[in-house]
């Protein structure tokens, strides 16, 4: 980011996720290259249609509907960081048993169109909107953590313009929203680097902005995602912050851990005001992604891949294992607690939406090579997909050795409602050392260990990017 890129603007740029385990898809690294430009981070240089897709296995007929994931693609080639590249869908287009089509396509922003420098200042329309998608009120949505969301055509992955809810978004609009399956309300935040450094926010199920509350923090952290469950919502307050003189300097993203900063998760009821947030201190982590949060008795209970530290260096020091993780905060007491629902490392958590603030049994993530724990060893990790039952601590992995990189796993409901916790498939594109190629993957949710059930190769290999989503026809409208 250019120094005259970054003072320009209020709020901050199309900040990502980036993780160990999306550091691992590099076939030559080249020292002097920096790793975001090596390997599956390289960007791909068109855009591309195509329709005559074949298929290994078979797709379940009862699937019809877009799987489409978001991420970095810079259009320049280069970007001063990871997360600095234009935004990409690669999609794929599911129907009666076949694959229709596959596109890969630019978000259409001011950013991506050199119509403004940077991460996208100083209107919130300057974003790259590079992180995730989701669909509600009837729009398939682009977000990108800081500025406005975009609005996508779901048939043809074209950009319709951004979209700030009849200008009731102040600003920014996290890459996590959660939808509450009971409702269909839209629960989301938005965070900035002036105050108020957070605000939080709810949409009906139209689409219809219904609060947007301020909540004081006590200065400006990274806060990448957070928890809902069916009366309350988690915000957390943790060690990485925006430095302004990081800022100045112009070099990375002006972010980095911060000693000095308690870390704490603020629960507060999903209608209150910021007089209402119960603060509760908790051992020092950084979070990026929450699996699912629920409520069990007089506890809050939040599942997450946390974390010991991150960006302790600079905003380039991704090399740390995070761990799932339950946190508890007791609304009684005002005590809060952590154990580890499994040793080894992962990230991108994923659940069935359809328990999205609620109990649940099943998770999904990416399996973390402990052993990449520098960009020197970043080609050769070994990653895979994990299931876990957070009732028993059983998992199920899907561990395809060195040369296959799955990217996140998107789970997909077999049926429209209904059915077991895992009764559908999971949705990934998995990258090819050998082949430097990509595919679309489903594998069954109850197996995940015996692999893809379908595979359609494509004719555009896949970037390690972020996260995606399945738009089901009969979500449509
Ligand atoms: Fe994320």
């Amino acid at each position: 980011m250019k120094r005259r890129d970054f003072l320009g603007y209020t709020g901050l740029g199309a900040l990502g996720v980036a993780t160990s385990p999306i550091l691992s898809g590099c076939s030559e690294e080249q020292p002097s290259v920096k790793f975001w430009q090596q390997g599956n981070f390289r960007p791909v240089s068109e855009e591309v249609t195509e329709t005559n897709l074949k298929i290994e296995g078979s797709l379940p007929p009862e699937l019809n509907g877009l799987y489409v994931r978001n991420g970095t693609n810079s259009s320049s080639g280069i970007s001063d960081h990871f997360f600095g590249g234009d935004g990409m869908m690669h999609g794929i287009r599911l129907e009666g048993g076949q694959a229709k089509w596959y596109r890969n396509r630019y978000i259409d922003t001011p950013v991506y169109r050199k119509e403004s420098g940077g991460f996208g200042a100083p209107k919130p329309e300057n974003t790259t909107s590079a992180v995730s998608l989701i669909y509600h009120g009837g729009e398939l949505m682009s977000l990108g953590e800081f500025g406005y969301p975009y609005l996508v055509d779901p048939d043809d992955l074209s950009t319709k313009g951004a979209f700030n809810y009849d200008g009731k978004l102040a600003g920014s609009m996290t890459a996590h929203p959660r939808i509450d399956p009971a409702t269909g309300e839209l629960i989301f935040f938005g965070y900035n680097v002036v105050q108020p450094y957070l605000t939080y926010m709810r949409a009906d199920a139209s689409g219809k902005m219904l609060q947007v509350e301020p909540i004081e923090m006590t200065g400006p952290s990274m806060v990448h995602d957070f928890a809902v469950t069916e009366n309350y919502v988690v915000f957390m307050e943790m060690p990485v912050r925006f430095s302004w003189l990081l800022a100045i300097s112009g070099s990375g993203l002006p972010f980095k851990w911060d000693n000095d900063v308690t870390t704490r998760f603020g629960v507060m009821p999903r209608t209150g005001t910021n007089a209402d947030v119960k603060w509760f201190d908790v051992p020092t982590c950084f979070i990026f992604h929450i699996m699912n949060s629920f409520e069990q008795g007089e506890n809050v209970v939040v599942d997450a891949a946390r974390y010991d530290h991150l960006w302790v260096e600079d905003s380039n020091d991704f090399f740390h294992p995070a761990r799932l993780s339950r946190f508890s905060m007791n609304m009684k007491t005002g005590k809060a607690s952590v154990e580890r629902l499994h040793e080894h490392a992962m990230e991108f958590p994923q659940v069935n939406r359809d328990y999205w603030t609620k109990d649940y049994r099943y998770g999904y993530s990416l399996v973390v090579d402990e052993k990449n724990d520098s960009p020197k060893l970043i080609q050769k990790s070994e990653g895979g997909i994990r299931k876990y039952d957070v009732k028993t601590g059983e998992v199920d992995n899907y561990l395809p050795g060195p040369a296959l990189e799955p990217a996140e796993a998107v789970y997909i409901p077999a049926r429209e409602s209904g059915g077991a916790e895992d009764e559908g498939y999971l949705a990934s594109y998995v990258y090819d050392k050998n082949t430097d190629t990509s595919a679309f993957c489903l594998f069954d949710a109850t197996k995940v260990s015996a692999g893809p059930i379908a595979k359609v190769p494509l004719p555009v290999r896949v970037p390690v990017g972020f996260h995606g989503v399945w738009v089901p026809d009969s979500a449509v409208s």
